[in-house]
């Protein structure tokens, strides 16, 4: 037997039923946060043609130079996974004239993205994103209200995190102050690392999130996208921050902030935890105001975010997870062959009536069915041997506190209704 066979492939991974409920838990919150403002389902495919993405994207950023699983199917047609689901989103609105006249349109989706990354702690090549994507409005109310919306639903969840904000000016004034950054980056190569020298002439903005110890002496002297803003970026940053102030939104506003897809004009946000180690990127998200357009669209302005849903569950506090822990109500211990079928017939009633049921196929003694019951954590057990059949009741012993009752099985269905 081939041994690689017997594992997955390196950035992918199982998530496992012990921490399947964590993850039910985060997406039934997201739900229900996002359905109070009004976001609802939509669900894209896991590939598009490449060129949505090179497109929507960037040619020049990381995620569509270099990371992205592109294949082509038979007809030839290049074809990749998606590494993300804004583009997909918009391509979805604009297909399906999703426009809800003056009002804004608001989609959120649950699922998986695909890059090929470096590996490491926090990060995946297949990972999970929760989204939400508000389109129609540059109200810069909007971007208080989503952000109020995500705040909200990381604090249900315990979550501890903070917001980061910036305005990345928009095609009057960055290509303008691009070319002023380019500038400053040619006089300063030496001091430059290899990705940052090349970034100099394919994407300059992206220096200013350089990690490399070396390079921040010189990042830290390079000119800020917020002193070449136009005014009307201007104004609208001025207006983002009065309506955080206005909802109590606590934020940094952090002038390096560039994010890594070309489609961000004007407000761009981070939220990050200290919980998460060097990725400490939750939640990634802003402005897109003319990707609609870049894919052959009308002009259709949007503001939304993403969110680590794999980077959310490691740092989901230990109470937390416990709510999502739900172990069986009840357990059936069955002493003989008589008593199983009884009890292959007790679960099939309690089941039908909702009430979660275990029982085990093998015949082991009542000390290790208990033992069973116990390991599951099922609140209740419900011993059938052949004299309560005889009786036609049976005794209902509690896990939690040791009492035991006589039941019958109209009564058993009754204990689990209060
Ligand atoms: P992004 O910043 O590329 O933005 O990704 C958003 C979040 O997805 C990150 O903050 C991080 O938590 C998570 N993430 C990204 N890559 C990985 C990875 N390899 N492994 C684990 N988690 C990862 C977007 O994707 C934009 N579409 C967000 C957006 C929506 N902007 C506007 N609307």
């Amino acid at each position: 037997m081939d041994d690689t066979l017997l594992s997955n492939l390196p950035g992918t991974r199982d998530i496992l039923p012990e921490e399947m409920s964590s993850w039910h838990l985060v997406e039934d919150a997201a739900r229900k946060v996002f359905a109070c403002y009004g976001f609802e389902e939509i669900r894209t495919p896991l590939f598009e043609a490449t060129e949505l993405y090179a497109r929507g994207i960037g040619g020049e950023t990381d995620v569509v130079g270099k990371e992205m699983y592109t294949f082509s199917d038979q007809s030839g047609k290049s074809m990749s996974l998606r590494p993300e689901a804004t583009a997909s989103v918009v391509r979805a609105y604009l297909q399906h004239s999703m426009h809800r006249g003056a009002g804004l349109t608001k989609l959120y989706y649950i699922g998986p993205m695909f890059r090929h990354e470096k590996k490491q702690k926090g990060r995946w090549r297949q990972f999970y994103q929760i989204g939400a994507e508000a389109l129609g409005s540059e109200h810069p109310a909007v971007e208080t209200e989503v952000i109020e919306m995500l705040l909200s639903f990381l604090s249900s969840l315990g979550v501890q995190s903070r917001l980061l904000i910036n305005s990345v000016g928009d095609a009057n004034c960055r290509p303008q102050y691009i070319d002023t950054l380019r500038a400053e980056l040619r006089s300063r190569q030496g001091s430059l690392c290899d990705d940052c020298r090349r970034r100099t002439e394919t994407n300059p903005l992206r220096v200013l999130d350089c990690k490399v110890e070396t390079c921040q002496p010189t990042i830290n002297d390079l000119p800020m996208i917020a002193d070449h803003l136009c005014s009307e970026c201007a104004h609208h940053f001025e207006l983002v921050k009065q309506y955080l102030q206005e909802a109590a939104i606590a934020y940094e506003i952090v002038p390096r902030l560039v994010r890594g897809l070309d489609y961000y004009v004007r407000t761009a946000f981070e939220i990050v935890s200290g919980d998460l180690g060097a990725q400490n990127a939750l939640v990634g998200g802003g402005r897109y105001d003319g990707l609609a357009e870049v894919l052959g669209g009308s002009r259709v302005p949007g503001f939304g975010f993403a969110m680590g849903l794999d980077r959310l569950v490691m740092i989901l506090p230990q109470e937390i997870q416990a709510r999502g822990k739900h172990p069986p109500d009840l357990f059936l211990a069955h002493l003989g062959e008589a008593a199983f079928h009884r009890a292959l017939e007790v679960a099939r009633i309690t089941r039908g009536n909702g009430i979660f049921c275990q029982l085990e196929f093998s015949d082991g003694s009542l000390k290790s069915q208990l033992r069973q019951a116990n390991r599951i954590g099922a609140r209740t057990v419900l011993i059938i041997g052949e004299e309560e059949m005889a009786r036609g009741s049976y005794t209902l012993k509690s896990m939690e506190n040791s009492t035991q009752t006589e039941v019958t099985i109209d009564q058993l269905k009754n204990h689990f209704k209060k």
